[in-house]
């Protein structure tokens, strides 16, 4: 118990620096101090887990699309590590032009799913979209274009009042650049994440907009459901890209 007050102590005067990760950080490792009930634990050991066990390349080889996962929540202070982490990514101008919001309503979620299919399959009737290899999936009441995923975190583009969206910047690249950091981040911490641009036109229905209170001047651009993965870690294959070099 001593050696946790003395941990509680130093993690105090290192919050002192005031840095937002900082403070993200220790959030993080007295949660998982929280989960093992007990102070008299190994932060080292943990840092360490966060910090080496995951090099650059191989989480960029792990990341994956996952479709399975469990019914854990994940955590406030990860979301908020997730977000910190996201946000390191360049923007044109240093703007910054990016928002996120958090769902996780199960019942919303379910809501927007089943509206989601339902807008996919009508424009499929009127032949409207060339995704009709989804047809069956979309039909399918069990489906959740969400994967029952505990969190959805949409990433959404601000725009600039006085500059247009398409032609001096591009905030929509840029939250596509926070989302590739949170979910290469989302591996260091044993979280499985997947991008869902099916729920795109939904999302940015007036209906929709007004439940999750998405302020004016913001776009859905990106949602990324989050959570902890019960798949078999299926990777699929790369085709060869287009390479030339010019000398
Ligand atoms: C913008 C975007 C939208 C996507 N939307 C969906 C989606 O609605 N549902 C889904 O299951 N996967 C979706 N994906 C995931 C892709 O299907 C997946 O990235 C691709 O098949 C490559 O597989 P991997 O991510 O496992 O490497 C989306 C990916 C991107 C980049």
């Amino acid at each position: 118990m001593q050696k946790g007050i003395l941990i509680t102590e130093k993690l105090n005067l290192i919050k002192k620096e005031d840095s937002f990760l900082v403070d993200n950080y220790i959030d993080l490792i007295f949660i998982r101090l929280e989960a093992r009930m007990s102070l008299q634990m190994e932060v080292d050991t943990d840092l360490k887990e966060i910090n080496n066990s995951n090099d650059i390349f191989t989480v960029i080889k792990k990341r994956h699309s996952v479709r399975s996962y469990t019914k854990k929540m994940v955590s406030e202070g990860l979301i908020k590590m997730l977000i910190e982490l996201a946000t390191r990514a360049p923007s044109s101008m240093n703007r910054q032009p990016w928002g996120f919001i958090i769902v996780s309503n199960s019942q919303l979620l379910e809501k927007i799913s089943l509206k989601s299919k339902a807008h996919f399959l009508n424009s499929l009737d009127k032949n409207e979209h060339k995704i009709g290899e989804l047809k069956p999936l979309l039909e399918n009441e069990e489906f959740n274009i969400f994967y029952n995923a505990p969190v959805l975190i949409i990433i959404c583009a601000r725009e600039d009042e006085n500059i247009s969206m398409k032609e001096e910047t591009s905030p929509e690249a840029d939250c596509f650049l926070a989302g590739e950091n949170l979910m290469l981040a989302a591996i260091g911490m044993g979280l499985g994440t997947c991008p869902i641009g099916l729920s795109l036109p939904v999302l940015r229905t007036n209906e929709i907009r007004t439940t999750l209170d998405i302020p004016k001047g913001y776009l859905p651009v990106l949602p990324i459901v989050v959570g902890y993965p019960s798949d078999n870690e299926s990777y699929v294959e790369r085709q060869r890209p287009l390479i030339k070099w010019i000398h």
